[in-house]
């Protein structure tokens, strides 16, 4: 059996009353059913990263970051691919994320993004076209495949339940395959010659 990859499931959005946790919860459970993932839900609201960089957090400067900085750094690190779940806000991602994606370059580099977002009409693809431009300049790559869940607000059933995600399961799967595709191809490209400077 393949080992298993090591998978970040990021929640996007820190908003009192925010919906990012519901699916950023119900794909962690749907790549750990995969098979191919260990999964490690990364709350970004949970941390404690400083409002402002300072220098010392910054990862250009050599030495030990603040503990907070330096913890998601340890699972940014672990991780062999991302999964980056986020909300439209005002046509694009929330600051917060941006925030935290700052903090780190050699953490991303080599490794796949899947984009899963929501929001109104456009399903917050705003937002996933923003990250598109962000990512390559850690040197990530964002997968082809996303899942979006457009008007979500609007589709509750009488229990309270949310109907687009037995919409989104085929999709789920595709979207989980694809990007263990490209995390097992960047394991092994990194295993076998070190990306250059
Ligand atoms: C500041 C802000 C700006 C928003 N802008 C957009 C937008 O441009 N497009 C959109 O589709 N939805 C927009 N929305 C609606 C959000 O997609 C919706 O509220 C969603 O639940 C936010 O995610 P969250 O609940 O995880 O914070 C916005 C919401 C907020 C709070």
């Amino acid at each position: 059996m393949s080992e298993k990859l090591q998978l970040a499931v990021i929640i996007g959005s820190t908003r009192a009353g925010r919906w990012g946790p519901v699916p950023s919860q119900w794909i962690a459970e749907r790549a750990v059913e995969h098979g191919a993932f260990e999964v490690d839900l990364v709350d970004i609201a949970e941390l404690g990263l400083p409002h402002y960089m300072t220098e010392e957090d910054q990862w250009s400067t050599p030495g030990a970051p603040s503990a907070a900085v330096a913890g998601l750094g340890e699972r940014l690190h672990r991780a062999d691919a991302f999964i980056v779940v986020t909300p439209e806000y005002n046509h694009s991602y929330p600051a917060p994320l941006k925030h935290a994606i700052d903090f780190y370059m050699r953490e991303w580099a080599a490794k796949p993004v899947g984009l899963i977002t929501y929001g109104g009409g456009a399903g917050g693809q705003r937002a996933a076209e923003h990250l598109r431009q962000v990512f390559p300049e850690l040197r990530a790559t964002t997968i082809r495949h996303t899942l979006m869940f457009s008007m979500y607000w609007e589709r509750f059933d009488d229990r309270g339940e949310f109907t687009g995600f037995a919409e989104a399961e085929p999709h789920a799967k595709s979207f989980l395959d694809e990007l263990e595709w490209w995390a097992r191809a960047l394991v092994d490209a990194r295993r076998a010659t070190p990306l250059p400077a």
